[in-house]
């Protein structure tokens, strides 16, 4: 079953929003690394790679459904943060509007009886739920830390342990 013409440009429109997020947290870990949180920088640097790699994900999968790939322009990210506790709250918010995109996109594929679109976006209902946990023990973690400079310090190692994965 070819992809439906609304299924195709919703999922395009996904890409996009993928690609941005991976442009929003690159731009994120450029504000760190200035700020002198390298710890930060990484942590969101491997996040800004995952976005792409989700981008990837549906770009494929349009092309194994013989639809189009299309490519829009990326909107300019936010480059400056008055600190962490705002970037990092900046992320969760990013996560929940993903969210919602990613099940607007699973509805668009009900819809048009898409099985096919339905199972691979699975995976990525899964992944918000992740996603969204992780920003969130963040945000969490951020409130404890507070604004001392020594538990800052501590907070940015920290973030500098994420494996890859
Ligand atoms: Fe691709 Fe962070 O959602």
């Amino acid at each position: 079953m070819k992809l439906e013409a609304k299924v195709q440009k919703a999922m395009n429109e996904q890409v996009n929003k993928e690609l941005y997020s991976s442009y929003l947290y690159l731009s994120m870990s450029a504000w760190c690394e200035s700020e002198g949180y390298p710890g930060c920088a990484k942590w969101l640097g491997m996040q800004s790679s995952e976005e792409r790699e989700h981008a990837m994900k549906i770009y494929h999968f349009i092309h194994e459904r013989g639809g189009r790939v299309e490519l829009a322009g990326i909107d300019t990210p936010k480059s400056d943060f008055k600190d962490l506790t705002q970037l990092f709250t900046m992320v969760l918010e990013h996560e929940r509007k993903v969210s919602a995109s990613i099940t607007a996109l699973y509805e668009t594929a009900m819809k048009a009886n898409d099985y096919a679109t339905q199972i691979m976006l699975q995976w990525f209902i899964t992944e918000q739920v992740e996603e969204e946990k992780n920003a969130n023990e963040i945000v969490d973690l951020l409130k404890k830390v507070g604004e001392s400079p020594v538990s800052l310090l501590m907070f940015d190692r920290q973030l500098g342990t994420r494996a890859a994965g």
